[in-house]
């Protein structure tokens, strides 16, 4: 079992209950075959809706645990009151579900959903009757009879402090921050608007270890995730998600003040075995970890106009961006994506779907000329459709290599299509000498990581996720949410099929290799039957 490691971009479908296409392809084979394809990248469109958001939103939390309460029998339903108000909430709840229940509020800043509470932050301490101190509300269990108090001058008092103490060492970079308008500090401090320093001091407080300087604060050495820990806040959420992950690339060092998440050894993190996933920056409430930030060098090729510029959108980002402009969760926004980037200047708006096809297309005579033992390598494949995945076995399953797909990933694809194929040809003919710029949107850090891997390095100049593209839209003041949905994508390579379409789905890699697969030995109607495992354990 390769364990719960990785995002929910990666589904493996095993051989024992491979399809009915497989099943006669292995009949044909002289061994015993074994096929395993990864449901990549677009799975992440039903998987992740999430992906690009930082923060679970309370109207979420709040329905979950309405959820809850509507489904517990009556007998474990425990009875408190939240300031005045009688609340009803299932047994095993914590106070801030029963205040969220209430409809009351109360600030929370290491708290993250997914995981096991910390409560380091104290943000979210209320009074409870009878208790001779406040408490933690993320992390106290709600009992019966409980009386709570979230709004008494003494906690709201604590609340400012405790947001002056952090903002003592925290250095004074909002203005710039990749975080800025995105950060559970931020929006704290402002809510509040708390003075600055407490207590007054005339310089910040250093961050680390006086005892130990060589803990890097900050680590831009990863192509994918920028650290710095000048801005950390010591919530701890990025261990635990990396901890979720089995990857353990970060954890805590030093105590008290001095105590900082670091890498093993104090490595830069592309030295470590970090494999570029990016789930610590979607919990990180900072700007602390952050993807690494590309969206400005394009916005700087799109402003200047002097070179012809083509954008690739893979599926999950068209469901992402929706969420990033308050559009309800799940809402598919692809002609609106599409017109927000015409108005940022592109020239060439295209879907993966093409290369999507050109993948699977590779990927089927891969397997089949595996199969044959006409081409070495071992099976089950692996797709590398999620580079994420191939991180992980290259640095954590080297075993597993000679099961990874050489074929390149559609976003691979398509850049080397979009240089030197037949979009580049057309450019060409319209006068334009220059290579074209090219741009991807993808759902996932990883990607980044995989633009720059020797042997495709050059495919593609820049690779974004959906965060920065929302980025780019507020920065040109574009009215994303009144667009309309209607926008067109070019198709300067041709018409894609619908094998690219069901990559959108769980499984639809796999599926979409085989029926290539089963349509290339002449089994056109094979019925496709298949069960998937899943290794993702935190992105649900
Ligand atoms: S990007 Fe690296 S450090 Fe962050 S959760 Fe993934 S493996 Fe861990
Ligand atoms: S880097 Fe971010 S997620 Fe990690 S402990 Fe610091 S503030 Fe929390
Ligand atoms: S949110 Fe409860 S202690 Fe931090």
């Amino acid at each position: 079992m390769l364990g719960q490691a990785m995002c929910s971009c990666t589904a493996v479908i095993k051989r024992a209950a491979a399809t009915q296409a497989a099943r006669q392809v292995a009949q044909q084979a002289p061994a015993a075959v074994a096929t395993a394809i990864s449901s990549a990248a677009a799975s992440a469109l039903i998987n992740r809706p999430a992906i690009n958001k930082r923060v679970v939103s309370t109207q979420a939390r709040d329905s979950a645990t309405r959820q809850v309460t509507q489904q517990a029998p009556a007998s474990a339903l425990i009875n408190l009151q939240v300031n005045g108000r009688p609340v009803q909430v299932a047994e095993g709840s914590t106070l801030l579900d029963a205040i969220n229940q209430s409809g009351s509020h109360v600030p929370t800043l290491c708290y993250h959903p997914e995981f096991e509470p910390r409560a380091v932050c104290r943000m979210c301490l209320v009074d409870v009757k009878g208790s001779n101190k406040p408490l933690p509300a993320c992390r106290t269990k709600a009992e019966e009879g409980y009386v709570i108090t979230t709004d008494s001058q003494e906690l709201k008092d604590f609340r400012r402090r405790d947001l002056q103490f952090l903002l003592g060492r925290h250095p004074n970079e909002c203005i710039r921050c990749e975080a800025a308008g995105d950060c559970k500090l931020q929006s704290l401090v402002q809510e509040e608007q708390v003075e600055e320093m407490w207590p007054p001091v005339i310089s910040k407080t250093e961050r680390g270890s006086p005892e130990h300087p060589e803990h890097r604060l900050h680590d831009h050495t990863s192509p994918s995730i920028y650290r710095d820990m000048d801005k950390c806040i010591e919530c701890g959420l990025c261990v635990d998600a990396c901890a979720a992950q089995k990857i353990n690339a970060i954890g805590f060092a030093e105590r008290g003040a001095g105590v900082l998440p670091i890498t093993a050894f104090d490595n830069p993190l592309r030295e470590t075995g970090c494999i570029s996933c990016g789930q610590c920056t979607l919990r990180c409430p900072v700007g602390a970890l952050i993807e690494r930030p590309d969206w400005h060098r394009v916005l700087d090729v799109l402003d200047s106009r002097r070179r012809k510029t083509i954008v690739q959108t893979a599926p999950a980002t068209r469901v992402a961006i929706s969420e990033e402009f308050g559009l309800e969760p799940g809402s598919v926004s692809t002609g609106r994506m599409i017109n927000a980037l015409r108005e940022l200047g592109f020239d060439y708006v295209t879907d993966t779907n093409f290369s999507a096809d050109l993948t699977i297309m590779e990927e089927a005579n891969e397997f089949l000329a595996r199969l044959k033992g006409e081409r070495e390598g071992a099976l089950p494949l692996f797709t590398s459709c999620c580079p994420g995945w191939i991180n992980y076995v290259e640095l954590h399953r080297p075993d597993l290599i000679p099961h990874l797909s050489t074929t390149k990933s559609p976003q691979q694809m398509h850049g080397a299509i979009s240089k030197s194929g037949p979009i580049a040809k057309t450019l060409a003919s319209e006068g334009n000498d220059e290579e074209p710029y090219v741009v991807s949107i993808m759902p996932c850090t990883a990607k980044k990581d995989e633009a720059v891997r020797p042997g495709v390095r050059g495919d593609i100049d820049a690779v974004l996720t959906t965060r920065e593209l929302a980025k780019m839209i507020r920065h040109r003041k574009i009215p994303f949410a009144s667009l309309g949905n209607d926008g067109q994508y070019d198709s300067p390579m041709g018409e894609s099929s619908g094998a690219a379409a069901i990559f959108g789905a769980s499984g639809g890699v796999l599926e979409a290799a085989l029926r290539t697969a089963a349509d290339a030995l002449g089994l056109k109607d094979a019925p496709i039957d298949h069960k998937e495992g899943k290794f993702c354990q935190i992105s649900k």
